[in-house]
């Protein structure tokens, strides 16, 4: 049997038909799931956030009307923020309505070429192939392919596309990278690809492992600033974090009662921060009560905060 014919005999058997975001043509529901599943588990997007999302937004219009803020409060804990900014942006940007063609999709804010395949395929069946990090690893050892690059990939992933099956094939492909062909101990004697696969015989070679760089320890405090009962809190400007709401933070060690200590770790470094209660007074211009803060978006260090402080379960 063909490479491609038992891609898609496995996808039949074995494919995880029952995912929520297989079980719709809504472009919005299938973009959404793709934004939510770039760097995010599966499992957590499933148990956590899918569901929540589109009962608050059921569509890419109510998105739009939406501040962003109520955004963000769906996205609370799910990390990698400039994504929800991006999709209420191009929300916006497309009027509460996609666009169908690969090209356009692709220019709309956070959808690369991936995302804008994946949506058309899952959505319309287009014949297009997708190369997210699973599918990578999954052409990777299947071609021996030791140095990653972008253009050979796209190459590979458009050779091995089944153009009568699109849908079956990517999903599949997903599927075998997350199941089968995982980074390490992959399962070949259970993977379709296997009979052909060129890497099968040191499938961890491909691609070549690169050492990775030790994760840099940032060193901050965080300063808890009370009046009249409420807490201060600032809403940050910079790029990882931006509109979501947390305790002032400060490079220097301030003067003050040592609170405790939290860590937290982000994708390129690790964040220790020792929490302060001030002596001097703090300029901050936002005060809020415990249940106002129930109700913006925090970042999971400054929720993490709220717990040192005996403030959330
Ligand atoms: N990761 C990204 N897209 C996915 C999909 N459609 N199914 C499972 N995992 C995914």
């Amino acid at each position: 049997m063909k490479v491609k014919e038992a891609i898609f005999q496995w996808y039949q058997e074995n494919g995880r038909h029952d995912l929520p975001w297989r079980q719709t043509s809504d472009a919005y529901k299938i973009y959404l799931s793709e934004i939510m599943l770039q760097q995010t588990q599966v499992k957590t997007v499933l148990e956590r956030f899918y569901f929540p999302f589109l009962e608050r937004f059921p569509t890419l219009q109510s998105v739009a009307e939406a501040p962003l803020d109520d955004v963000l409060k769906m996205w609370e804990g799910l990390g990698y923020y400039t994504r929800a900014k991006n999709l209420h942006h191009t929300a916006i940007t497309c009027k509460g309505i996609l666009p169908r063609s690969p090209e356009e999709l692709g220019g709309l804010k956070g959808i690369g070429k991936s995302t804008a395949h994946a949506i058309c395929a899952f959505a319309y069946h287009e014949p297009l192939p997708i190369l997210d990090a699973n599918v990578k690893r999954v052409l990777c050892r299947y071609f021996a392919i030791s140095v990653k690059n972008e253009k050979v990939l796209w190459e590979r992933a458009w050779e091995l596309l089944h153009v009568k099956h699109p849908y079956a094939h990517n999903q599949a492909m997903m599927d075998i990278g997350a199941i089968l062909c995982t980074p390490k101990n992959p399962h070949c004697n259970a993977c379709p690809l296997s009979f052909t696969c060129k890497g099968k015989s040191a499938p961890e070679n491909y691609p070549k492992p690169i050492k990775k760089a030790k994760v840099l320890t940032k060193k901050r405090f965080a300063l808890v600033c009370e009046h009249e009962g409420k807490l201060g809190l600032i809403q940050r400007q910079e790029k990882l974090l931006h509109g979501l709401w947390g305790f002032m933070q400060v490079d220097e060690v301030p003067e003050g009662i040592f609170l405790g200590k939290v860590m937290h770790t982000y994708s390129h470094f690790k964040l220790e921060l020792e929490v302060f209660k001030p002596f001097l007074h703090v300029k901050i211009k936002n005060y809020f009560t415990c249940k106002e803060i129930e109700k913006l978006a925090l970042s999971t260090v400054d929720k993490k905060i709220l717990k040192l402080l005996n403030l959330k379960k």
